[in-house]
């Protein structure tokens, strides 16, 4: 990817991250951070539709704030914000409201699916359905349109935000001449998830998540609680088909791992040795991200500050877009 291009996402203040959701989003965002001008917000406005608890909402934003912080996101490049801190986001909301065909919110996937559990249940087609989520892809589309972004990285399930949003530009262009930049996806290939205690994909709703920054012990206990079949220490092993194996080799180097799967295919080593190997590893590796995390969640305001810092960065390009918006539809 071209070093030029200006890289967007926003992340949802849903839950504290587990090694899930690093390995399989954060880390990659922390690595583009590394060498593109990057766009980072904590979508706390998109968490309304669902989440009514304020508190909740603040804890979440602190967690990911600090966990992206201490896993080491590049704050020079990076504008690093909360969405709900940039007051251009609710005017470009309501000026592109009014290039927003409804037909092409009905299409949206996951306003489709709420309508179908509806239906299947016999209720009212839009029964629990809020504005906020079925605006969800307008208020998606001015996160993306306000700050010029050129590539918006995202996991399969938000292609087809991303592709509102550039129908939403291609509306508002063809309405008012060439305003809007339009954005390219870019997919995070599906390179299979990471299994949590249970074998099944790790994840909140399945309550079989290593968080990210467990204490030392919590993570030991996890960690022991992973499921395994019932082979003896001796007996040869599939590392392809262990939980074990699954999750050592997204933290160690090829070599300890191309070791490890040696000591699995070999027998002679029980599933207890092999949890002790994986908690040993992972509390290595996370074990000063860990601190710098414990030390970010004890100082608030530090975060804070790295926030309000972001959201001038960020504001500074909005204010500009907004201006460019307004003139071109009120004059
Ligand atoms: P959860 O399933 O715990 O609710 P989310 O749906 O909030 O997690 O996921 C947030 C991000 O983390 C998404 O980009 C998702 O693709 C990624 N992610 C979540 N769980 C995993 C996993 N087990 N393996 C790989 N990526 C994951
Ligand atoms: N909807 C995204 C998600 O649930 C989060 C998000 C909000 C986002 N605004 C964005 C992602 C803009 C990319 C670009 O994961």
């Amino acid at each position: 990817m071209a070093e030029d291009k200006i890289v967007l996402t926003g992340i949802q203040p849903t839950g504290s991250p587990h090694i899930g959701n690093y390995l399989g989003a954060l880390k990659t965002l922390i690595e583009m951070s590394q060498n593109h001008k990057t766009i980072m917000f904590i979508a706390d406005l998109h968490a309304l539709n669902a989440e009514k608890d304020a508190k909740k909402i603040k804890q979440h934003t602190y967690e990911i704030a600090a966990s992206m912080i201490a896993m080491g996101l590049n704050l020079e490049n990076t504008a690093f914000f909360r969405q709900s801190d940039i007051d251009e986001i609710y005017k470009m909301s309501e000026f592109l409201m009014n290039v927003t065909p409804k037909g092409l919110m009905n299409r949206a996937h996951s306003y489709k699916a709420r309508v179908e559990k509806n239906v299947e249940a016999g209720e009212d087609v839009d029964a629990g359905v809020n504005m906020g989520l079925y605006t969800y892809p307008v208020l998606m589309a001015a996160d993306i349109l306000l700050y010029n972004s050129d590539i918006v990285p995202v996991g399969k399930d938000q292609k087809q935000h991303v592709e509102f949003a550039r129908d939403i530009a291609g509306y508002f262009n063809n309405t008012y001449g060439n305003t809007l930049k339009l954005p390219e996806p870019v997919i995070s290939e599906d390179s299979g998830y990471v299994p949590g205690l249970d074998g099944r994909k790790m994840s909140k709703s399945y309550d079989n998540t290593i968080p990210l920054f467990a204490p030392s012990n919590e993570l030991k206990k996890r960690i022991m609680r992973i499921i395994t079949d019932s082979k003896t220490p001796e007996e040869p092993k599939n590392p392809d088909e262990s939980t074990i194996f699954q999750i050592y080799k997204c933290f160690a180097t090829d070599a300890e791992t191309a070791a490890l799967r040696k000591q699995f295919l070999d027998g002679g080593m029980g599933y207890g040795t092999a949890k002790t190997i994986l908690f040993e590893k992972i509390d290595s590796v996370l074990s000063e991200p860990r601190a710098e995390y414990e030390r970010l969640m004890a100082n608030k305001s530090e975060i804070d500050a790295i926030l309000a810092d972001g959201a001038k960065k960020a504001g500074f390009i909005a204010s500009k877009t907004i201006a460019k918006v307004k003139k071109k539809m009120l004059g």
